[in-house]
């Protein structure tokens, strides 16, 4: 496997694999690479002939008060991992790199960002968007792959992908879930053994959401109430957002249909956590 540090590296490499017949596929992650991640290097694996994982904590799209500097970091480990999930390539620039100095240049996604977690942290997905569309760019990716767990992050990535008509594809994969059904995180590395066990609350909260709306409740207004009975016997949780939305717009909607996204966001202490469902 090897290291690439500069756009310059990556993109020769996709030039030359391209060249050879091999489609791209494309992981970006900031690291502290998990499980969840593990099976987005597999499905990439698994439908492109070379995969590279980009491993790089992107500053645009955290808020002056959140997580930038302590984010986790394990370079060594995440190298590791993609290695032995067969991944050809490692992507892991510098901040320079990717902003060169004087960089002026954002991808703006309007409406769609400001909706579930980007009515929560203004600026997030026009940092996700920017960076994406430098990424796909660079590796010159014909598929791209990202978790169901970021749901909102997908509708904007697709808008971008779609408006922008890249090449790549956006491809989502399902959410990989701990044994006793906490969504993997890396933030999950945050939380205390105590506030572990509390965050179960959001994945009992979706298996409920699941089974209410599997005896056939369609409203949204019950489906989130269930879910707000759920969390009304956590107090240690404050409820970020709870939203039933159509998943390409991120609209709310008063009756959920096939396909339409139940989303949380979720403060367990001083950590926020995501979950969903897409509901049958
Ligand atoms: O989902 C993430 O880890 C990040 O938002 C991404 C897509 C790698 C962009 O920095």
């Amino acid at each position: 496997m090897e290291i690439f540090r500069t756009v310059a590296e990556l993109r020769q490499w996709a030039r030359n694999s391209r060249h050879a017949g091999h489609a791209i596929g494309l992981v970006p992650t900031m690291g502290a690479l998990h499980a969840g991640h593990a099976s987005l290097i597999r499905a990439a694996r698994g439908s492109c002939g070379l995969v590279a994982v980009s491993i790089f904590v992107n500053p645009t799209q955290f808020g002056p008060n959140e997580d930038y500097n302590r984010y986790p970091r394990s370079f060594e480990a995440d190298c590791a991992l993609a290695k032995a999930e067969g991944a050809a390539v490692v992507f892991a620039p510098t901040v320079e790199e990717l902003y060169p100095a004087g960089a002026a240049t954002f991808v703006e996604v309007e409406g769609l960002s400001n909706r579930l977690d980007g009515a929560s942290r203004p600026g997030h997905f026009r940092g996700v968007a920017t960076v994406v569309a430098k990424l796909l760019i660079a590796a010159e990716a014909d598929r791209a792959f990202f978790g169901q767990k970021d749901a909102a992050q997908v509708a904007v990535l697709r808008r971008m992908a779609a408006d922008l008509r890249l090449e790549a594809e956006i491809v989502v994969c399902p959410i990989v879930r701990e044994p006793d059904g906490l969504a993997l995180s890396s933030r999950n590395l945050y939380l205390s053994p105590e506030e572990r066990t509390r965050a179960l609350a959001l994945s009992r909260m979706i298996r409920q959401v699941e089974a209410l709306a599997a005896t056939g409740e369609r409203r949204a207004s019950a489906l989130i109430e269930a879910a707000r009975r759920i969390f009304a016997a956590e107090p240690a949780i404050r409820i970020d957002y709870i939203e039933v939305v159509n998943w390409a717009t991120l609209e709310p909607v008063e009756t959920a249909a096939p396909g339409t996204l139940f989303a949380v966001a979720a403060w367990v202490g001083a950590t926020r956590l995501i979950d969903n469902t897409i509901l049958a």
